[in-house]
C-alpha cells in the first residue's frame, strides 16, 4: 500500500524527518521558505497530512482547496493559526504541542520578566557604548522581583509555571485572572490568588501575560488597561502579538506610564514596532520563549507523533496525543 503523504512546512530536525519518512512520503522544506497562502494551498494538494508551525495559516480556503487533507499538526502550544471549527467541521484532525514546553517557556518568561525589572539589557547595551565611567548610586536602579507581587493574566500550565516560580523561589505574592478559577488544591500550594482583572492590573509589580489569543484577548491591553497599572510595574508578553496594542504600549513605556516591559511576542511579527524599536525600557526577543534544544526536540517529535497516530500509523493510531478538536466530522 501507499504511504500516505504529507508536507512538512517548515525545516525541522533531521532526526523527525527520518521518523516521519518511516510512516509517510514526505515533502519537506529544507531551505525553510515560509510559504504564502497560495503556495501553501499548492503545496498541500495530494497530502493527508501537514505538520505546520504558527507561520501557516490552515483556515477554510487552505482546507476547501484540500478535501483529502486528514489531519494538521502545529509544532507550536498556540494554534490561533488554525480556523479549529473550520477543520473540525470538515473532519480535518488538528493537533498542537502542549505540556513539552511549558517549563521552558516559563523559564523564558521569568528571564524576561527580571531582565525588565532588573534593567539588564538597557545597562548592558549602555556599557557595550563604552558609556560606563564610574559607580553612582542610581545607575540603572529598577525594581525587586523577590517578595513583589507577581499578576498573571491566563492561569494555564505555563501560567501556574510562572507562579510556581514566583512563589516558591522568589517569594513573590501571586494574584491571578482567567476565565475559570483554579481548584483550591491547585491555588494553595502557592498562595495564589483569583482577582478581578481591574485588581489585577491595579496590583501587580510584575505583569505577565499567557493566555491564548484570540478575538477575546485581542488588544486585552491598551491604553486603557496601561492606565491602570503601577507606574513602577513591569508587564512581560510570552503569550501570543495581538494580546497587546503594541502602539499603547510604546506610548506608555515612552511616557513612563510604566517603568518597563519585556516582549517575546508582537503585532505583525516579525516586523516589530518601530516605536518599541526606539525604546530602550523594553526588552525584546524573537518569539524564542520554548527555544531550548530539548525543548524545541520534544515538540517537533510530539508534532510527528501526532500526525503519524492522526494518519492512523504508529502504536497511537487513530489517537492523536494532543487532539484539539475531540469530535471531527467523520472521526471515530
Ligand atoms: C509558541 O509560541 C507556541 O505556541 O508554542
Amino acid at each position: 500500500m501507499d504511504k500516505p503523504r504529507v508536507l512538512v512546512a517548515r525545516a525541522i530536525f533531521p532526526q523527525v524527518l527520518d521518523r516521519l519518512r518511516e510512516h509517510f512520503e514526505v515533502e519537506a522544506n529544507p531551505d525553510d521558505r515560509i510559504y504564502d497562502h497560495a503556495e501553501l494551498i499548492r503545496r498541500l494538494q495530494g497530502k493527508q497530512g501537514a505538520l505546520t508551525t504558527g507561520s501557516e495559516r490552515i483556515d477554510a480556503e487552505v482546507l476547501d482547496a484540500n478535501p483529502q487533507l486528514r489531519a494538521v499538526c502545529n509544532m507550536a502550544v498556540g494554534y490561533n493559526n488554525f480556523d479549529l471549527p473550520a477543520c473540525t467541521a470538515r473532519g480535518v484532525l488538528a493537533t498542537n504541542t502542549p505540556d513539552v514546553l511549558t517549563e521552558t517557556t516559563a523559564d523564558f518568561g521569568f528571564a524576561l520578566m527580571m531582565a525588565a525589572a532588573r534593567r539588564i539589557c538597557e545597562s548592558e547595551h549602555f556599557l557595550r557604548r563604552g558609556e560606563w565611567t564610574r559607580w553612582s548610586y542610581d545607575m540603572f536602579v529598577g525594581a525587586d522581583v523577590h517578595g513583589a507581587t507577581l499578576g498573571i493574566l491566563g492561569m494555564g500550565r505555563i501560567g501556574q509555571a510562572i507562579a510556581r516560580r514566583g512563589a516558591l523561589g522568589f517569594g513573590m505574592r501571586v494574584i491571578y485572572h482567567n476565565r475559570s478559577r483554579l481548584p483550591a488544591e491547585q491555588e494553595s500550594p502557592i498562595g495564589a490568588r483569583w482577582v478581578d482583572k481591574a485588581a489585577l492590573l491595579r496590583e501587580a509589580d510584575h505583569l505577565v501575560l499567557v493566555l491564548p489569543y484570540g478575538a477575546q484577548s485581542h488588544h486585552a491591553i491598551g491604553a486603557a488597561e496601561l492606565a491602570q497599572m503601577k507606574r513602577s510595574a513591569t508587564l512581560t508578553n510570552l503569550a501570543r502579538g495581538g494580546i497587546v496594542d503594541d502602539v499603547a504600549l510604546a506610548t506608555a513605556l515612552r511616557d513612563r506610564r510604566i517603568a518597563a516591559a519585556g516582549l517575546d511576542v508582537f503585532e505583525n511579527e516579525p516586523r516589530v514596532h518601530p516605536d518599541l524599536l526606539a525604546l530602550s525600557n523594553v526588552v525584546l526577543t524573537p518569539h524564542i520563549a520554548s527555544a531550548s534544544v530539548a525543548t524545541r526536540l520534544a515538540m517537533a517529535n510530539l508534532a510527528a507523533d501526532n500526525l503519524i497516530a492522526a494518519l492512523g500509523c504508529g502504536p497511537d493510531a487513530g489517537r492523536p496525543p494532543s487532539l484539539l478538536n475531540p469530535q471531527p466530522r467523520g472521526a471515530d
